[in-house]
């Protein structure tokens, strides 16, 4: 097998008779009725996933708010709708999603360092739960908002508490080099502004530090950091009722064991248990990740006699590619990051030409691969899946090259839906003038 059992047991992806499944689902079936790249996303695996973590935090009061920015298809926000997600955004066209899939405005956060006034007024005419406010100057601009409007704008201070969470440096947030949330040291004299001005009612305290957290400790570090602002925020007699911990729970994309998240929770509920604090989240990655893959097909082989074993000190001997369909506007995190994602044929082959390859798609840049350095039998026209997609995959293309963007596809048993049609050159030029 070319993934690890540990990535084989935590995706949505099953062989059976040498064919690969999403629950009772073929690829191939979905490949050929829809055609190729295609995202294929398990409702079930995203149910189960929003089932767990709702679980881990047990009988604390609570509320999950999805990070829309994962992805933000209508179909998946639809079935965490249905579930009783609340939504965590970052733009007014993420809300405009949200209340597009049925979602509750009275359950979302606002995150986001740069909200612009017209964001901040359809949030407060739409009766957002709560902004997180990233700094004085977006704290002043949402109470002068709401005073033109006529509203009472409810906020929680998104804290940086200076916490490493030893992920990769493009996806942390909570150190002080960041651009995200307010230090400690201007948080109590924020919070007494806030506490004063009859635009805001001031509800809670948040903070996010980062994604694909692997360990709790960072996490726990920040949770620290902000029940001590809590507490003095009630020597000062302002008392929060809210607190949002952030998303950031880590998955299996290789060999990494899963975020446990039964633990983490269970020691959220002992540090939280007797404050009577409504608790929430924001995860986005833990739900969605393992719960996508992308279906390519290889469109040309171009062996140049890379060597036989997977080997990156090798590489000048030679290099074989697989030219795929699917490229880095539809899937940016290896360029992006040097994501490592696991590949899988979709026909399990018995072939004996086992080679190592490296993925690429056809726009223009080196940096366009999927995966390098794969151990892969393959074929012209095989079909491959990309696991580990549905989380900053769709999210994250672009029409780059003039690409159009990927169909995407819901799977729920034996049955599957297209909940986005593949775009088409017509959408992409429609929004031009000669
Ligand atoms: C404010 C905020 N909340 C939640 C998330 C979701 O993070 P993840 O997908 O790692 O759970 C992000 C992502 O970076 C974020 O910026």
């Amino acid at each position: 097998m070319t993934v690890t059992p540990e990535l084989f047991s935590a995706t949505a992806v099953k062989y059976r008779n040498g064919e690969l499944y999403v629950e009772g689902a073929s690829l191939g079936n979905i490949a050929d009725a829809v055609g190729t790249p295609v995202y294929v996303y398990s409702q079930e695996m995203l149910k189960n996933q929003y089932r767990k973590l709702d679980a881990a935090l047990g009988s604390l009061p609570h509320q999950l708010h999805y990070a829309v920015k994962a992805n933000s298809t209508l179909a998946v926000l639809k079935t965490f709708a249905e579930l009783g997600a609340g939504f965590d955004i970052v733009s007014g066209g993420e809300l405009s999603r949200v209340l597009a899939a049925g979602g509750n405005p009275d359950s979302v956060v606002f995150s986001g360092v740069g909200k612009s006034v017209e964001e901040i007024d359809f949030a407060l005419k739409t009766g957002i739960e709560c902004f997180n406010v990233e700094s004085n100057s977006e704290l002043i601009r949402i109470s002068q908002r709401a005073e033109v409007l006529g509203k009472i704008a409810p906020i929680a201070l998104r804290i940086n508490p200076n916490v490493d969470p030893k992920t990769h440096p493009y996806i942390s947030t909570g150190l002080k080099e960041n651009k995200f949330g307010i230090l400690q040291e201007a948080a109590l004299g924020l919070y007494q502004q806030a506490d004063a001005d009859p635009n805001l009612h001031v509800r809670g305290v948040a903070c996010h530090i980062g994604s694909q957290i692997s360990a709790p400790e960072p996490l726990f570090d920040a949770l620290d950091q902000l029940l001590s602002l809590i507490d003095q925020l009630a020597d000062r007699e302002i008392q929060l009722t809210d607190i949002d911990l952030g998303g950031g729970f880590g998955v299996t994309y290789q060999d990494e064991a899963s975020f446990d998240i039964d633990a983490w929770g269970d020691r959220v509920v002992e540090h939280l248990g007797p404050r009577g604090l409504t608790v929430s989240i924001e995860p986005g990655r833990f739900l969605t990740a393992n719960a996508g893959v992308l279906l390519t097909r290889v469109e040309y082989l171009k062996p140049s006699g890379g060597p036989a074993q997977a080997n990156e000190s090798h590489a000048d001997e030679g290099k074989n590619f697989a030219i795929v369909d699917a490229a880095m506007n539809d899937l940016l995190r290896p360029s992006l990051y040097q994501a490592w994602h696991g590949v899988l044929a979709v026909q399990e082959h018995s072939s004996s030409d086992t080679r190592c390859w490296d993925l690429v798609g056809p726009i223009c840049e080196s940096g366009d691969w999927l995966a390098k350095n794969r151990m892969l039998s393959l074929a012209e026209g095989d079909l491959l899946a990309i696991l580990s997609a549905g989380a900053y995959g769709s999210s994250l293309s672009s029409n780059y090259n003039t690409r159009n963007r990927a169909a995407e596809v819901m799977v729920s048993g034996d049955g599957f839906r297209v909940v986005r049609r593949r775009e088409s050159l017509q959408d992409q030029l429609s929004t031009e003038i000669l």
